[in-house]
């Protein structure tokens, strides 16, 4: 509350709309007006959880490029329909997974009959695994990654766009909110993950 309401008090005497930079503002009667309204409601701005009621504001998925992937330079793009979405980047790393790892990761898999070149396939190269936050984080993101197999996935998904085959399809996302959470803790560390303010929270959600 305190950072929020030192925010909207810089606002109120600077011209920086998040608080960047210094500089003169004069005080208009609808800055005063607004200062008065975030030290009213400055108790519902401290966290992503209160801030507006929204639930599941705070949830998070795993989403990984894939060793095909990185190496076809493909991260970034990945990355941007997240960012470009709306959703906040909270973890991010660059590795080679081990089978162990991934074993647990496919735990469910493991009798597969792709499962073996899929474990292969998975070590080949460094992967780069990434949490994301925000509302319906899950469901949403399994609607940008596509369908499983790239044949089946639609044009603008990440696998419609990238990909052909289902043993090459470039990405990662957890498919529900329990797995998310059982992959995250997996993969990393809690204090790999950062928990930060998105100075225009309200323009992504109702305050
Ligand atoms: P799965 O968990 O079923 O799909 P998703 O990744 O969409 O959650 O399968 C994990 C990965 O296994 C999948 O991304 C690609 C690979 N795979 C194959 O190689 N062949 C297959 O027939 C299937 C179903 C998956």
């Amino acid at each position: 509350m305190v950072l929020f309401q030192r925010c909207a008090l810089k606002n109120l005497i600077l011209p920086s709309p998040y608080c960047r930079g210094w500089g003169v503002l004069p005080v208009s009667k609808s800055y005063i007006t607004e200062f008065a309204f975030f030290l009213l409601l400055g108790h519902r701005c401290t966290g992503y959880s209160t801030i507006s009621g929204i639930p599941g504001v705070r949830e998070r998925t795993l989403i990984a490029v894939k060793p095909d992937g990185v190496q076809r330079r493909l991260v970034g793009q990945i990355m941007q329909r997240f960012e470009q979405k709306g959703f906040k980047l909270v973890g991010m790393k660059m590795l080679q997974a081990s089978e162990e790892l991934l074993s647990q990761h496919y735990q469910e898999l493991r009798r597969k009959p792709f499962y073996p070149s899929l474990l292969y396939y998975m070590t080949s190269g460094p992967i780069v695994v990434m949490v994301w936050e925000g509302h319906n984080v899950v469901r949403t993101s399994r609607i940008i990654v596509g369908d499983t197999n790239p044949s089946e996935a639609q044009a603008g998904t990440v696998r419609g766009d990238f990909s052909i085959h289902i043993s090459r399809n470039v990405v990662h996302a957890s498919d529900s909110v329990e797995g998310a959470q059982r992959e995250i803790q997996l993969w990393f560390h809690q204090k790999e993950l950062m928990d930060w303010d998105c100075y225009n929270h309200n323009s992504t959600y109702e305050l």
